[in-house]
């Protein structure tokens, strides 16, 4: 019985996995194909990495789904880049609530076990004191059932409220709940989470967003992927609706967004830059028309 895994069987693998879920692994990630899936291996009955392609192929009992879900990163924390965030709650949503009369949907694409769609749970709750009626839907979605279900059940180890939280966060927004942390009732009200492969269209999650996160998975994929993945998520952005990516991402050419210089990562739909900063320019009418919707504005 062969431990290792040959070049054929990783190929194979790997394809499997980019075909599936656009993501990208080069040749020197046997190794962590290997120490990844060897768990995998008995959890299945198999004898060998020999025997996984042709389970594979005549998948029944989510062997797909585990081998996906053990090879994807689903690192992730609260108030990942805390800048990021204090500006979403000072500027950004302020900014898309006053356009959209008070109504706000954002999506954390690729959320992982929730801490994302948490985090924005927290920051517009904190935006309804000032304010009031501020209406807010957030949807989390991911490719992981496995991690959704403990995003669902907002259930978190003290280690993981411990990164990223403040002390009055924690006790304003969780409770204890044995060794753990629960998310408090009053946050579940208006966050929701939905299995989304990020290949797919997200009409299914319903009409168009004000902002989406799309942070630290597009590194994972290569560029065409990419580009897929972000016609996908341009094609459902309200006009003049916001895009973050992770702050080391780079939007791939081709795409119909415009660099928001606020901050690392954003990017807006529909020349919502120039019309926010030139309100008060008497060009501010020659300006917007100028600007065809839908154009990369970005140099
Ligand atoms: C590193 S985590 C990022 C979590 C969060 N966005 C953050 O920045 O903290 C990447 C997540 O992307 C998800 N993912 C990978 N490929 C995906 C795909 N094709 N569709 C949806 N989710 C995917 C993984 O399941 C994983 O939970």
């Amino acid at each position: 019985m062969s431990i290792m895994m040959d070049a054929a069987t990783f190929a194979e693998i790997s394809r499997l996995v980019r075909d599936y879920a656009g993501l990208a692994f080069g040749p020197d990630k046997r190794y962590l194909f290997e120490s990844r899936l060897r768990p995998i291996l008995a959890r299945f009955g198999l004898r060998s990495f020999d025997e996984l392609p042709r389970a594979l192929a005549r998948d029944r009992d989510g062997l797909r789904v585990a081998v996906i879900q053990a090879l994807v990163t689903h690192e992730t924390s609260f108030f990942r880049d805390r800048r990021v965030f204090d500006h979403l709650e000072r500027q950004l949503l302020p900014e898309l609530a006053a356009r959209r009369g008070g109504q706000l949907r954002i999506w954390s694409a690729a959320t992982s076990t929730g801490q994302e769609a948490w985090t924005l749970a927290i920051v517009t709750d904190r935006l309804r004191r000032t304010h009031p009626g501020l209406k807010c839907e957030i949807i989390g979605s991911d490719l992981s059932e496995a991690a959704l279900a403990r995003a669902r059940e907002g259930r978190y180890s003290t280690f993981e409220v411990q990164r990223g939280l403040t002390a009055r966060e924690l006790v304003e927004y969780f409770e204890r709940d044995g060794e753990h942390w629960r998310v408090r009732a009053r946050l579940r009200a208006f966050v929701r989470f939905h299995r989304h492969n990020l290949l797919d269209s997200p009409r299914p999650l319903g009409p168009p967003f004000d902002l989406v996160l799309l942070r630290n998975v597009l590194i994972y994929m290569d560029v065409p992927t990419r580009t897929r993945i972000l016609r996908h998520v341009v094609a459902a952005l309200a006009p003049g609706g916001g895009l973050l990516l992770g702050t080391s991402e780079l939007l791939p050419p081709g795409i119909a967004l415009e660099r928001d210089p606020a901050i690392a990562g954003l990017y807006r739909s529909g020349g919502a830059i120039r019309r926010s900063s030139d309100l008060r320019d008497p060009n501010a009418a020659r300006l917007r028309r100028e600007i065809i919707p839908g154009r990369a504005l970005s140099p």
